[in-house]
């Protein structure tokens, strides 16, 4: 557990970076802290492993103020993730990801083979190892800090702004590799963003913070959407919010309609959804054909499952040329489709608080 007890900090110079912050974070979970630049996210995360102090407060890990551990034991408990990866330049990637078990008084090749271990759990090839940092992509460069701050096991893990240095689609591919991890390690994650998407794919709980270093809200994704605790909060989740929320709900409970029969020739006629239109399917080779009236033919790229997010069911019936997504059954075999109509009843957005 790491508390935050009534914490403040007033920077030489006046600045207020953080008012009276009270914020219980559990072990094991994923905890985001969000918010515009300068509303003090870097310094409360700081003061988990005291690169910064209090002006009044205290914080606590497991029950003990960090103020009486030493920063270098307690630092070697924390794993600190940068925003640019943060390695060494003049170091080789595995003995960047070695430092700290160097640090912890484990001989080179103990060290090492850890660091090999902690390479291939971001996933990243044995074959980088003897690169430089320089001689890696953004992404790789971001895995490999990763890969370091885990490396030496710590029960928590510090991460600022992780992934803002690189391109949306490897942004992505971190985003998920990250949570994977912790669904597989349980450590306790602490991640700084001014992404609320960011935030709401990747937290159990966010804090949302506000200029001036005061908490406005900390909840579940889910109730920040759809409970949000005031204007601010309600303003940074509104843009595309119904939407938003549809990742959140899945469709367990919803109509649909069984495939027609097979014709004589082998097709299934989607007449009563899109006059003229025709299915040709092959369970066997798990394909799928949309055909129209002058035969042009288009795949039929995405299916659902039950369980599947509302979202991802809107997205496939939206990319179907006959307005319908093909339905799997248990066997992974479609079976009946789904229309805008089935999912009408789902798509209804929830009123926002204060907004
Ligand atoms: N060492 C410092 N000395 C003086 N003021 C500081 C110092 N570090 C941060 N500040 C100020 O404290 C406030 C909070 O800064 P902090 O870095 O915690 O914000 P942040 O939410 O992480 O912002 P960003 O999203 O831009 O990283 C800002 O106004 C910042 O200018
Ligand atoms: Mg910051």
């Amino acid at each position: 557990m790491i508390t935050f007890e009534s914490v403040s900090k007033t920077y030489p110079g006046g600045t207020q970076a953080l008012e009276n912050l009270d914020l219980d974070i559990a072990t094991g979970s994923f905890t985001v802290l969000v918010g515009p630049s300068g509303c003090g996210k870097t310094t409360s995360m700081r003061m988990i492993n005291r690169m910064a102090t209090p002006t009044s407060g205290r914080v606590l890990v497991n029950g003990q103020d960090v103020a009486e551990i030493r920063p270098v034991s307690l630092r070697l408990g924390i794993g600190y993730v940068l925003q640019n990866g943060g390695l060494f330049p003049h170091r080789t990637v595995i003995d960047n990801i070695a430092t700290v078990q160097r640090l912890l008084g484990l001989d080179k090749k103990a060290a090492r083979a850890k660091a090999y271990e902690a390479l291939e759990r971001v996933g990243l090839n044995a074959s980088l190892a003897k690169r430089f940092p320089a001689q890696l992509s953004g992404g790789q460069q971001q895995r490999v800090g990763v890969a370091r701050a885990l490396a030496a096991d710590p029960p928590i893990l510090l991460m600022d702004e992780p992934f803002s240095a690189v391109d949306p689609i490897v942004r992505e591919e971190l985003q998920q590799e990250v949570r994977r991890l912790q669904a597989e390690i349980k450590k306790t994650i602490v991640l700084v963003t001014h992404d609320i998407d960011e935030a709401l794919l990747l937290g159990d709980k966010i804090a949302v913070m506000a200029p001036g270093g005061t908490l406005q809200q900390y909840a579940t994704p889910h109730e920040i959407l759809t409970r949000p605790a005031n204007g601010f909060v309600g303003s940074m989740v509104s843009k595309d919010r119904g939407f938003r929320a549809l990742s959140f709900s899945t469709l367990d409970e919803f109509s649909s309609t069984a495939l027609p029969p097979r014709g004589a020739d082998g097709r299934i006629s989607m007449a009563a959804v899109a006059p003229g239109w025709m299915l040709d399917l092959d369970p066997e080779a798990r394909t799928a054909l949309w055909i129209n009236e002058a035969g042009t033919t288009f795949p039929a790229a995405t299916m659902v499952r039950r369980g599947d997010s509302v979202r991802s069911a809107l997205d496939a019936v939206l990319a179907s040329p006959v307005s319908a997504a093909l339905l799997l059954d248990a066997n992974d075999v479609p079976g009946a489709y789904i229309t805008l109509e089935d999912l009408a009843p789902h798509l209804r957005p929830s009123p926002v608080a204060g907004a």
